[in-house]
């Protein structure tokens, strides 16, 4: 009996026998649950407790247009697009490549900025993609830079971490020879470390988006006329200059 019951639990937690909350019932409750990583800066951060970033600050943004109230969930990167099939939260905002295989399990909204992988390393180190022959690169577990960097030949060593800030440690102590992130994390990274480190070559470009579960087009119909008000009337503009100094905005 007892068993019986546990592998119904674990059953109904695998699957999801809830729905996604439709765009209706969101508006109804009053507050919409977003979830992303907090530890992908200057994207998604945690400031103490609080996240924060650029696209918490749009995410934001846009959820107050919507007049919704919003509650934070963080997961590491690697689980984020699994809770949302499990109805854990409503969107996932988190730097997320648009792959075809990704879209495969869930929506994607229209990007939210265009950008790229991009080599980052230690003065001396390998800034393009032929100089990784031989080398120790790390990346960030699940990341599109894993897809990309196993496709590069004769890179000597793959090394995997469960967060970004995790792979920028290791090459800052010699565990890897370069490290491949989005550019704008490379740049940030290069500017708060003042000379122990330069970004490479940029070694595949990708849109982002937001995520919702497969099939749930209210929300994301509600999601994209959100982003598209905030990139015309100035929001986007505003906030993308705060993080970065200039509009990362798909052109
Ligand atoms: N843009 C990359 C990808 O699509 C990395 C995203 C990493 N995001 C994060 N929150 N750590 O896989």
């Amino acid at each position: 009996m007892k068993r019986a019951l546990l592998t119904l639990t674990a059953l109904t937690l695998l699957t999801g026998t809830a729905h996604a909350r439709t765009w209706e019932a969101i508006k109804a409750s009053g507050t919409i649950k977003i979830a992303t990583e907090g530890a992908f800066p200057p994207f998604n951060m945690l400031k103490g407790t609080q996240v924060t970033g650029f696209e918490v600050d749009l995410a934001n943004a846009m959820a107050k247009r919507l007049g919704l109230k919003v509650q934070w969930v963080t997961q590491p990167f690697d689980n984020l697009l699994i809770g949302l099939n499990a109805d854990r939260y409503d969107f996932v905002i988190a730097s997320h490549g648009v792959t075809p295989e990704r879209a495969k399990a869930v929506d994607f909204s229209q990007p939210h900025y265009c950008t790229g992988g991009a080599i980052v390393t230690r003065p001396g180190g390998p800034t393009t993609a032929a100089a990784l022959k031989g080398q120790k690169v790390g990346v960030q577990v699940g990341t599109s830079y894993l897809t990309s960097v196993r496709k590069v030949a004769g890179i000597g060593e793959i090394k995997t971490y469960p967060k970004d800030t995790d792979v920028m440690a290791a090459l800052m102590a010699g565990r890897v020879n370069a490290w491949v992130s989005d550019r704008f994390v490379g740049l940030e990274a290069v500017k708060a470390q003042k000379g122990k480190l330069v970004q490479g070559d940029l070694l595949f470009k990708e849109q982002i988006a937001m995520a919702v579960k497969k099939g749930n087009s209210g929300l994301l119909k509600e999601l994209n006329a959100a982003l598209s008000r905030a990139l015309s009337d100035g929001t986007y503009a505003r906030i993308s200059n705060t993080y970065f100094g200039q509009d990362i905005r798909c052109k």
